[in-house]
């Protein structure tokens, strides 16, 4: 019995972290340091002011970026359907 409901738990388990995490919770993330409305503060400027083409230009470059800057970390597990997705989001 032991057995069998350690298994179900295993699977359980396993399926909650194959899914893939939607990118409207990726964005909410963006949210605690660019603003709730992304407008920035003291030290980040504002990527509201960007177009979306732009955005998504210097994601793939933070993508492609090995430095260890904070958004080349963030943007590294994105995939590009994902960035276009959270583009969507703020943009559109
Ligand atoms: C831990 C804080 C933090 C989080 C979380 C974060 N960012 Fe950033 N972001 C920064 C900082 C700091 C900069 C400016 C420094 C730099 O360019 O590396 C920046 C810069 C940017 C820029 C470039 C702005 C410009 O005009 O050059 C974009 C675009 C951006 N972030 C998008 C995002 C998106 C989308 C997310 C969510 C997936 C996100 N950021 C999450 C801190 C963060």
């Amino acid at each position: 019995m032991i057995n069998f409901l350690f298994i179900i738990l295993l699977f359980s388990f396993k399926n909650s972290i194959s899914n893939e995490v939607e990118p409207i919770v990726i964005e909410q993330n963006c949210k605690s340091c660019h603003g709730k409305d992304y407008s920035g503060n003291t030290y980040i400027k504002s990527i509201k002011d960007l177009d979306k083409e732009t955005f998504i230009k210097k994601m793939e470059d933070y993508k492609k970026n090995n430095d260890n800057s904070i958004m080349s970390r963030i943007v590294k597990v994105l995939s590009v359907n994902d960035i276009k997705e959270i583009a969507k989001i703020i943009y559109d």
